[in-house]
């Protein structure tokens, strides 16, 4: 059995359906309820505990019950803007539960561990693609929550043999084909759901951030990947570590950038309609460009994306969106 924290979540209830697709029995362990388009999933084994991982009761009985081979660990407070404002809620959900979680696994012997990390550990990159040994230098608290958990998991692996693979995500986009699992966040703050947004008349315009960034068009540019390959990211790094293989780093992105405004184009070409656009201030905390390399995915994990164009990860978000 796999036990995945924030199994409930965007990209935990896509990994969830990879994994009972490849008949993996999965533990969700999450504050929230699973979705629907989860729970309507037919075939394979799932359980889910509803709780908290500061709730150590609630976490070593799910453990002692189900007794879990390894972790996907993907429960975390995401908001780089809101880790500015709120570093502490950060520090408790993304490092004291994080650590609660490994030390509750150690004893019960659950050594296997895949990391739900982030480009945001590189800050302000000085190479563009960007390869894993790229220095970090996080330049928000989200950014350092990530890579100071990245370092904890290098000590637990030295000393208690805990093997990691870390997933360092670029921008993930899009939804499952099917149309029943998509990205919601309570607020919205990423781009691809709030640009159809509009188009859905939930909201007037998609306010630009930043108009005069070093890139072609002046907007940021970032490196989309589509859900259902970072979720088929997530079964290769658990099946390697199952395997045997060490503890390793992983960027997940497609290697192609896009800017603000392409996107929007592309989301426009997607619905048949027009978006109207505001030009606004720069977001704090934004780097100009962000684009991975993804080289040693492909190479060490043999990770294929299927879905790496901009119009057809747009496209399924569009399909989850107006669905709903
Ligand atoms: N943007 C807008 N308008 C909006 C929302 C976003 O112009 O209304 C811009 C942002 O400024 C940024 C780009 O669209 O340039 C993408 O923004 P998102 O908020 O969608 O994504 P981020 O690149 O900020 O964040 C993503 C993940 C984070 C992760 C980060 C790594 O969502 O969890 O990549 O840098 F930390």
């Amino acid at each position: 059995m796999i036990l995945v924290t924030g199994g409930a979540g965007y990209i935990g209830s896509h990994v969830v359906k990879e994994l009972l697709a490849k008949d993996y029995p999965v533990l969700v362990f999450d504050r929230n309820k699973l979705p629907d388009g989860l729970r309507r999933v037919k075939g394979g084994s799932l359980e889910s505990v509803r709780g908290d991982l500061a709730d150590a009761y609630t976490l070593h009985d799910a453990l002692r019950r189900f007794k879990p081979a390894a972790t996907i660990h993907l429960a975390g407070d995401i908001s780089v803007g809101e880790s500015v404002q709120n570093p502490a809620k950060f520090y408790s959900n993304n490092m004291v539960n994080g650590i609660n979680l490994l030390n509750a696994l150690l004893s019960h012997d659950v050594k296997y561990f895949v990391f739900s990390s982030s480009a945001a550990v590189y800050g302000i990159p000085h190479t563009i693609p960007i390869p894993e040994e790229h220095p970090t230098a996080p330049i928000n608290p989200y950014g350092r929550t990530k890579r100071m958990f990245e370092r904890i998991l290098g000590d637990y692996d030295a000393a208690y043999g805990m093997r990691s693979v870390l997933l360092r995500y670029f921008n993930a986009a899009g939804a499952d084909p099917s149309a029943e699992l998509g990205e919601a966040h309570e607020p919205e703050t990423h781009l691809v759901p709030l640009v159809l947004q509009v188009p859905l008349g939930m909201s007037e315009n998609i306010e630009i951030f930043g108009c005069d960034y070093p890139t072609p068009d002046g907007t940021c540019v970032r490196d989309y990947i589509h859900i259902n390959d970072l979720a088929a990211a997530h079964i290769l790094a658990v099946e390697a570590l199952l395997a045997g293989s060490r503890s390793d780093v992983f960027n997940l992105g497609n290697g192609s950038g896009h800017s603000v405004r392409e996107v929007i184009a592309t989301a426009e070409k997607v619905v048949g309609r027009s978006i109207k656009v505001k030009e606004a201030p720069r977001r704090l905390g934004d780097p100009a460009s962000l684009v991975a390399s993804s080289k040693r995915a492909m190479e060490v994990l043999g990770w294929k994306p299927q879905y790496a164009e901009l119009e057809t990860i747009i496209r399924t978000a569009w399909q989850w969106h107006s669905r709903r």
